[in-house]
């Protein structure tokens, strides 16, 4: 077993009997924010220390834990004489004493209850040398703050008797105004704006959300708060004590002797095994405060009140997490309808809802995107009419197109009567029409049905997208051999007729005909090809930023 695996378990097993015994109970832990950093992290993060400062870091700089719980961030530094370790509870002060006599690697004297967002820096509780560092402006640009800070904010709290705790101290009252009371409710600004304002010229080498850099809320932060990035890196939040949700957290080493802005920061992002022992770099992230409009400005402009629908778009928030959300109905229901919620497709405004519509559903949400927004596109967009044509055909077979013939009209029939041997007649032929080129509008919206130059064309339908079309076609065929078929069936009516549902009414995920699955295959396998096409397109116009 390797060296480094064999201390990482004895620390887990030691980590165990000590931190997860109960020794301060959970709820008071999720009060004061109170979870560990998992091993794989500490190490790595002690990585880019060594090679942001070089191999010598730790004969050369001094480290101060100023949250360090049970010392476990610490855990891995050899340099115990230049290592201090203070956090709130006594409890923890005497678990980190204890593993001291058990051998851990720092100094007794230099570790001590000290509570970072109240105390005094220059109180007797403050080691000496300590004290000399931070009152020396030399010393303090060799001082590294080294923490993971507490994560909770008055919000999730103060509810059921627990009192609430961000709000409430020295650091929350002395810097509200200025940086604004939502930001300073979080535990971990408090650490950031301490450090920066009584510890300046010193370097912050923090774990956190990206939130500090991405969010709006973080506005008057970010104006205050001057730092150069040195070095960084993401990883899953998950695989942090009592985190749950698919979201990043980073670490990242800021130099506070900097006036600059703080706008954007590309972290390395590494994924991990699921024992937390190997982590891979997976690739860079780049976070970003600086945010345009967003995609919902941009859905506004083509609006269309003035004619008939032939569909409603479901309109959410901007965020790639709520891209589920989206999608298109031929009846919304009231609740969608009451919130503002809906939002007319028309023969003005469909290719853009397709647009709209293709760019959220193209590109998988993950942990590292999950909090990416839409932005508002570039002009490019509107002249490229094979990225129009790809969107409305990947639109037209998506899952997100809810549009259903059982109850209304249905207008989006991509084919006509006798393409899919059809019984009878259709009741609307608008979107084979469409596709056909023969539908026009005096719209200046929409470039692509009032452009001169489309008037007179046929849709100019890719390889790929034709693909699409002729899976789509042989599904509808056959579907048209069942005696019993609506001759105006959606795709969504074709799922729900062989997929069924279940007791509670949702949609079964597969269907017992083999024939049906191996055309639905077919079907998802050419629009997961269409969808590929339109991905760096969403980048290339600026739907999202890489
Ligand atoms: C996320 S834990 C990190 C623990 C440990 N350093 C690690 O990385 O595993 C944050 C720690 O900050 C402590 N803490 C909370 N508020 C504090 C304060 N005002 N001053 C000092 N420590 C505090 C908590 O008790 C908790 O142990």
């Amino acid at each position: 077993m390797l060296e480094e695996e064999l201390k990482n378990r004895i620390w887990q097993r030691y980590f165990k009997k000590y931190d997860c015994a109960g020794i301060v109970p959970q709820d008071v832990r999720e009060r004061k924010g109170a979870f560990y950093t998992p091993q794989i992290w500490v190490e790595l993060s002690q990585k880019y220390l060594a090679n942001t400062f070089g191999v010598n870091w730790q004969e050369e700089y001094y480290i101060w834990d100023c949250c360090a719980g049970t010392g476990n961030l610490l855990n891995g530094l050899s340099n115990k004489y230049k290592i201090f370790a203070s956090t709130l509870d006594q409890q923890d002060v005497d678990v980190m004493r204890d593993r001291i006599r058990n051998g851990a690697n720092l100094l007794e004297n230099h570790v001590f209850q000290f509570d970072f967002l109240n105390d005094d820096f220059f109180s007797e509780k403050v080691p000496e040398k300590l004290r000399e560092i931070i009152a020396d402006e030399k010393l303090r640009q060799k001082l590294i703050i080294y923490i993971n800070p507490p994560y909770s904010e008055p919000s999730s709290y103060g509810k059921g008797g627990k009192p609430q705790v961000a709000n409430l101290t020295k650091t929350f009252k002395r810097f509200s105004g200025t940086i604004g009371s939502e930001a300073m409710q979080e535990l971990f600004t408090q650490f950031f704006v301490r450090t920066f304002n009584d510890l300046s010229g010193s370097t912050l080498a923090t774990f956190s959300k990206p939130k500090f850099i991405t969010s709006q809320k973080y506005d008057k932060f970010r104006q205050n708060f001057k730092a150069k990035f040195l070095k960084g890196f993401a990883c899953k939040a998950e695989t942090f004590d009592n985190v749950d949700g698919k979201f990043p957290i980073g670490f990242y080493i800021l130099s506070l002797n900097n006036t600059s802005v703080l706008k954007k920061i590309a972290l390395d992002v590494y994924d991990n095994d699921k024992a937390l022992i190997k982590y891979t770099k997976i690739g860079k992230k780049t976070f970003s405060s600086v945010i345009g409009k967003s995609i919902g400005e941009w859905r506004k402009t083509f609006y269309d009140i003035d004619s008939e629908p032939i569909g409603y778009a479901i309109i959410v928030g901007p965020s790639m997490q709520s891209n589920n959300n989206t999608f298109f109905t031929s009846a919304p229901a009231l609740s969608y309808q009451k919130k503002g919620m809906v939002a007319n497709i028309t023969a003005n405004n469909v290719v853009e809802f397709s647009i709209y519509l293709a760019v959220r559903q193209c590109v998988e949400a993950n942990w590292i995107n999950d909090k990416d927004n839409y932005l508002y596109p570039s002009n490019k967009w509107a002249k490229d009419k094979e990225f129009h044509t790809n969107c409305l055909i990947y639109t037209l077979f998506h899952s997100q197109n809810r549009i259903s013939g059982n109850n209304n009209i249905n207008h989006w029939i991509p084919f006509t009567e006798y393409e899919v041997d059809a019984k009878e007649e259709f009741a609307s032929h608008f979107m084979s029409n469409f596709l056909a080129g023969k539908i026009k509008s005096d719209n200046p919206k929409t470039l692509f049905v009032s452009s001169e130059q489309h008037r007179n064309t046929e849709i100019v339908v890719t390889h790929t997208a034709q693909a699409v079309l002729n899976a789509g076609r042989e599904l509808w065929r056959y579907y048209h051999t069942m005696a019993d078929a609506n001759p105006n069936a959606s795709l969504y009516d074709i799922k729900e007729y062989f997929q069924g549902r279940d007791k509670n009414g949702k949609m079964n995920a597969s269907s017992s005909d083999q024939v049906y699955t191996k055309l639905m295959e077919s079907l998802k396998s050419a629009l997961w090809n269409l969808g590929e096409l339109i991905k760096p397109k969403v980048y290339e116009y600026g739907f999202l930023d890489e």
